[in-house]
């Protein structure tokens, strides 16, 4: 199993795969799941602004698709900036759908990086269980 290290530094490494032509913000990202495995993800921009995908969601996808859904133990965000990269919000809800508590390692440039949850970037979520009390 990863270190929480080793994590951020393979997220970091992922800058070097961003496709930023536009933005040249490029950002790294890498999910760690309970058996170990890890899916990496970088940004991928297009000349239509709006169909860009971020790192995380990269990440996510590539877990999903593969049939890791049920299993994330950390993810890690990287970018270039003095300031940790925080995740944007749609990130932050697609992410929630599968792990509303997942643990996350937030990054700067240097390579530090804050501890915090997912949950308390975006409390009170919209999720899978909102829809269900809709229709009690
Ligand atoms: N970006 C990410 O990859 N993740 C985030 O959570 C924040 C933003 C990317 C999207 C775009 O390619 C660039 O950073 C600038 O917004």
């Amino acid at each position: 199993m990863l270190t929480d290290r080793q994590l951020v530094d393979l997220a970091r490494s992922m800058l070097d795969y961003a496709y930023a032509p536009y933005s040249h913000f490029p950002v790294g990202a890498a999910l760690l799941c309970a058996d170990g495995s890890v899916y990496t993800g970088c940004n991928v921009e297009n000349a239509a602004y709006g169909s860009s995908l971020c790192a995380e969601r990269t990440a996510l996808v590539k877990a999903v698709s593969e049939g890791h859904r049920e299993d994330w133990v950390k993810l890690a965000i990287v970018g270039q900036g003095n300031a940790p990269c925080w995740p944007c919000g749609a990130c932050r809800q697609m992410l929630s759908e599968f792990h509303p508590q997942l643990p996350l390692l937030v990054a700067r440039g240097d390579g530090s990086y804050v501890r915090t949850t997912l949950d308390q970037l975006l409390p009170h979520s919209f999720s899978p269980h909102s829809l269900s009390l809709e229709k009690e």
